[in-house]
């Protein structure tokens, strides 16, 4: 059903599988008759696709909504109306709350229900505050519209695994995402297949804990990460593969093995560690060591000796001494990242962290992130610069800032600058790097056997 004459507009926060969710929900939005709108001011329907990660992220939401209660009001003047949802991570941690807090919000509605969107949007039109965070038994996959044809990026996001059994006890995502779920294999291949014929030749695997995968295959059996990588390596227009959050402890040896044997999977891993001392390890309850951590980065270096690792670090942990936040740089200094996420602990309410003695004071958080950071970002300026002069295989995915250049992604997941014709969008292609910045690279484009049509492309 389309020509409803109604627009949407969807506003992400958080990790990449709220991108993921994002884009499915306006794919279903759009099976429902509403059209994408450039901005909020015209949409008659806003969704707020939320984060509750840390407490920051969390209060964005807020000062979002006040915003949008603005808006809500000038178009209401117009005599328009329009409907405000919270969906995400805060909808699911919050619920209620939201509406007493921010009466503007029409719907509140949690990760594993937005395929209800078009009914519960139909509720919460002559409803007053509607709220939807159930966890159904049945899976919210299965009844979202197929992913459309409609798409045309080279890159895609397709989540096969959500929630986390594991508890860490600083972290939120297992009460807002529930119990550790894997997508049925068959479900995968299908996704994957309708991308790659919509022109999708990189796929990122998304998890909450997604080497934990071990969804269903039609042969009855449970199959890992690393064999669902395999198979899906052998869709021939997929020339890459990423996956990414994993967590140390299933870091399992067939998954280290394919780093060493697929060409497709993409020598780049992100393995978080969050400290580097034993016993806040223990207290965060995350089932592996210092230890166990580099002697796994080893094995993947072993099997894939040019792969480059990307970490989550948290400082200030409570109970965390100077000692103990001086062996999470000790860690970093050993193991060498390319790039990596850091932050300061934050107490989120109803995980165990939350009410534990000695919480570190903010000054303190902020010093050690500060020099966390300045260590972590020497060694992404270092790992750049040593590409400097190297040849890689790019794929260029959209318009850079400046006219005529365009941007794409190394195998290390650099942002790759290049002066190159748009005909290149979507294509991989050689290039030498001749520049690296603190956060990206400039590179000038080479001829590629992959493109005979390059020398006309570039006129
Ligand atoms: N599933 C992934 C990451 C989930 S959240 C994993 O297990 O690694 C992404 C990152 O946010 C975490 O890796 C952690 O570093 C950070 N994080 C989670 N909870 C946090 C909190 N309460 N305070 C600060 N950082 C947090
Ligand atoms: Fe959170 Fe830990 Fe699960 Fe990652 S593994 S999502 S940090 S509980
Ligand atoms: Fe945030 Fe939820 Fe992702 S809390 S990090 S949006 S799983």
């Amino acid at each position: 059903m389309t020509g409803t004459g109604k627009r949407h507009f969807i506003k992400t926060f958080g990790c990449q599988m709220n991108v993921y969710d994002s884009e499915r929900m306006a794919e279903a939005l759009e099976m429902a008759g509403y059209a994408a709108a450039d901005s909020p001011d015209v949409a008659d329907l806003v969704v707020l696709n939320t984060c509750h990660i840390r407490e920051k992220a969390a209060e964005k939401v807020y000062s979002e909504l006040g915003r949008l209660n603005q808006i809500k009001q000038a178009r209401a003047k117009g005599g328009l109306r329009t409907m405000i949802a919270v969906a995400g991570c805060v909808a699911q941690a919050e619920g209620r709350e939201i509406l007493a807090r921010a009466p503007v919000v029409d719907l509140v509605v949690g990760p594993q229900s937005y395929h209800r969107l078009d009914d519960l949007l139909r509720r919460a039109s002559t409803e007053r505050g509607v709220i939807d965070v159930d966890f159904p038994e049945d899976d919210k996959f299965k009844h979202l519209p197929v992913r459309g044809a409609a798409r045309r990026a080279p890159t895609a996001f397709l989540t096969v695994q959500e929630g986390c059994d594991k508890f860490c006890t600083f972290c939120v995502v297992p009460y807002t995402r529930g119990v550790e779920y894997s997508r049925p294999v068959r479900e995968i291949l299908e996704e994957a297949e309708r991308l790659a014929h919509a022109g999708a030749c990189e796929l990122t695997l998304l998890g909450q804990n997604v080497n934990a995968y071990h969804g269903q295959g039609d042969d009855g059996e449970a199959w890992s990460l690393a064999r669902l990588l395999r198979r899906l390596a052998e869709i021939p227009t997929i020339r890459r593969l990423r996956y990414t959050t994993s967590h140390p402890r299933d870091m399992g040896d067939d998954l280290i093995a394919v780093h060493g044997e697929e060409e497709k999977l993409m020598p780049y891993l992100h393995l978080p560690f969050q400290a580097g001392s034993d016993r806040i390890l223990g207290a965060m309850n995350r089932k592996h060591t210092r230890n166990e951590y580099t002697e796994l980065v080893r094995r993947i270096r072993e099997a894939r000796p040019d792969i480059a690792l990307s970490t989550d670090i948290i400082v200030g942990f409570p109970g965390e001494t100077d000692a103990e936040f001086a062996q999470t740089i000790e860690l970093v200094e050993e193991v060498g990242f390319a790039q990596a996420y850091s932050f300061k602990y934050s107490a989120r309410p109803g995980t165990p962290a939350e009410t534990m003695d000695d919480q570190v004071p903010e000054d303190v958080k902020a010093d050690r992130l500060r020099e966390l950071q300045a260590l972590l970002s020497a060694q992404q300026a270092a790992f750049n610069t040593s590409c400097v002069g190297r040849r890689f295989d790019v794929l260029f995915e959209r318009h850079g800032r400046r006219p005529g250049q365009l941007v794409g992604r190394t195998p290390y997941l650099q942002a790759v600058h290049a002066d190159a014709p748009d005909a290149l969008i979507g294509r991989m292609i050689e290039v030498e790097i001749s520049g690296a910045g603190p956060n990206s690279l400039e590179a000038d484009i080479l001829r590629s056997a992959e493109s005979p049509d390059l020398a006309r492309a570039n006129g």
